[in-house]
């Protein structure tokens, strides 16, 4: 049913029926200025869901659009040997307290190392999920618990490469 609908079954008509279109158009204005997309692809505004995670997933875009990437998170030169092991399928390693993994050719995902269980730093990337070693907490790769000590979600984050440089966001 539309607004208008609505407000014709609830007996406005007229006048009375223009005002309360007018003022709730505004109203519908206000609801979608507040769920802003940034040149990120993030979603700003009061309209969140609990337990909502971002995209972990992407592939390799170009260095410029890698630079115009804000907020960064991590920035790992993926040309160091000290991040050799983001090189191999099924490899991650842990950088500033976020787990950083290669889950397969191209694709790079990362969450946070803090497990939602309990605060302990025991996440890892291990057969294509997140899975804290403390108490085995299962996650998918986009945070969804899978098991009882997993139910509160894994915070992930966005993942951009260029091939050379890798950005957590
Ligand atoms: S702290 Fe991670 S499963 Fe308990």
């Amino acid at each position: 049913m539309t607004r208008y609908e609505f407000l014709k079954s609830a007996g406005f008509s007229g006048a009375a029926l223009m005002a309360l279109l007018t003022s709730c158009v505004r109203e519908d204005d206000k609801y979608v200025n507040a769920l802003t997309v940034t040149p990120d692809n993030t979603t700003t505004g009061t309209a969140t869901t609990a337990g909502t995670v971002t995209t972990a997933v992407s592939g390799i875009i170009t260095t410029e659009e890698l630079n115009k990437i804000t907020s960064t998170k991590a920035k790992i030169d993926l040309t160091s040997t000290t991040y050799a092991k983001l090189k191999t399928v099924g490899g991650y390693m842990i950088v500033s307290n976020i787990v950083i993994a290669l889950s397969k050719a191209n694709t790079y995902i990362a969450a946070t190392v803090t497990c939602s269980h309990e605060p302990k730093k025991q996440m890892i990337y291990y057969n294509n999920e997140w899975y804290c070693t403390a108490h085995g907490a299962r996650f998918s790769l986009t945070g969804a618990g899978l098991n009882g000590n997993a139910r509160a979600g894994l915070k992930v984050y966005k993942v951009a490469t260029d091939g050379k440089t890798l950005v957590v966001y």
